[in-house]
């Protein structure tokens, strides 16, 4: 009776729920838990044009409510992607994201050249990684330096393009909307807010950069609020991305307005959550006779503008 699938960007998922990039590597790890099949999709770990060892020191760090990372894009760069992880992701069965970040407009651009001739379904454009050649401000803070960026590899993106935002951005809602005018199909949110900690006993910060990303249940009531004020705004599809730890926090972001969401931080603590979430939204949509997700999706305000 249920149906739980979503389109987005013309890509069908079996379901809303998306493993979050960077939390779920490109599943070999879990795949020893659960069939991937199951889930609606996989986002890759953040791309690199070439390959990248990541930060040194701490680069995990628990916090109250969630925690700080600072992983500093480890990855096996386009071509070891291609080569070594895409091949085992095609056999799942699932929606391939690819998660691409860069320094330079042109290392993006390559990227997406590389990504084109290959089976990944959707990229999804991190756009919160550090401008290196302007300075160090991430692409994704001021809505200029995203329009810039995103419509630039949209000229050369042969696939569905989804933009992921960043909630440092100077004003979400004017990020969201510069991204729609650059040619984006599809919008993720959020990724980390900007955060840090001190060892007191060495009175040094925690992680070599001081600043790192926080994610985490502690970060989803702000998250959630985004997603809501982005949704109302913009009329391509939201996945909703931020502290989501059960099929009730999935449906809150689907009822702020996501098509979807991505489980993040949930996987570290519970390598199963992805598909508990996904059969908790199946009981809640039996329990309250919902036959699709549409009949809910941004129904807090969709019945405030009717
Ligand atoms: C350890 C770790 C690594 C991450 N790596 C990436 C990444 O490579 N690219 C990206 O866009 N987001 C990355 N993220 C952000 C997550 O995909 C997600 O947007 C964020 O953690 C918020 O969701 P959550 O609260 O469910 O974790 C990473 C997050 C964590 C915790």
């Amino acid at each position: 009776m249920i149906d739980t699938k979503v389109n987005i960007c013309g890509i069908e998922f079996k379901n809303p729920v998306i493993a979050a990039s960077g939390t779920f590597g490109f599943g070999r790890e879990y795949a020893e838990y659960f069939p991937l099949s199951k889930l609606g999709g996989i986002c890759s770990k953040g791309l690199t044009l070439d390959r990248k060892d990541g930060n040194k020191g701490v680069r995990i760090y628990e916090t109250t409510g969630g925690l700080l990372n600072s992983i500093g894009l480890q990855n096996p760069g386009i071509d070891g992607f291609i080569r070594e992880e895409l091949p085992f992701m095609e056999k799942q069965d699932t929606v391939i994201l690819a998660n691409v970040g860069g320094g330079t407009i042109a290392e993006y651009i390559k990227s997406v050249e590389k990504l084109n001739h290959t089976n990944i379904d959707i990229i999804e454009l991190n756009i919160s990684c550090p401008n290196v050649k302007e300075g160090g401000m991430a692409f994704g803070i001021r809505h200029k330096d995203a329009y810039e960026v995103v419509s630039k590899v949209r000229e050369v993106c042969k696939k569905p393009m989804i933009v992921k935002l960043s909630p440092n951005a100077e004003n979400i809602v004017h990020m969201a909307e510069a991204c729609v005018k650059a040619g984006a199909e599809g919008l993720s949110l959020v990724n980390t807010f900007s955060g840090m900690a001190i060892d007191i006993y060495n009175r040094k910060p925690v992680f070599k950069n001081t600043i790192a990303g926080l994610s985490g249940p502690g970060i989803k009531p702000i998250a959630l609020r985004m997603v809501y004020e982005v949704s109302k705004t913009v009329d391509i599809p939201v996945i909703g991305i931020g502290g989501i730890m059960d099929y009730k926090d999935a449906i809150e972001f689907i009822m702020a307005g996501a098509s979807a969401v991505q489980i993040g931080s949930g996987n570290f603590v519970n390598p199963t959550i992805t598909l508990d979430i996904i059969q908790g939204i199946e009981r809640f949509m039996e329990e309250e006779n919902i036959r699709s997700l549409e009949e809910i999706r941004g129904i807090i305000w969709r019945d405030i503008i009717c």
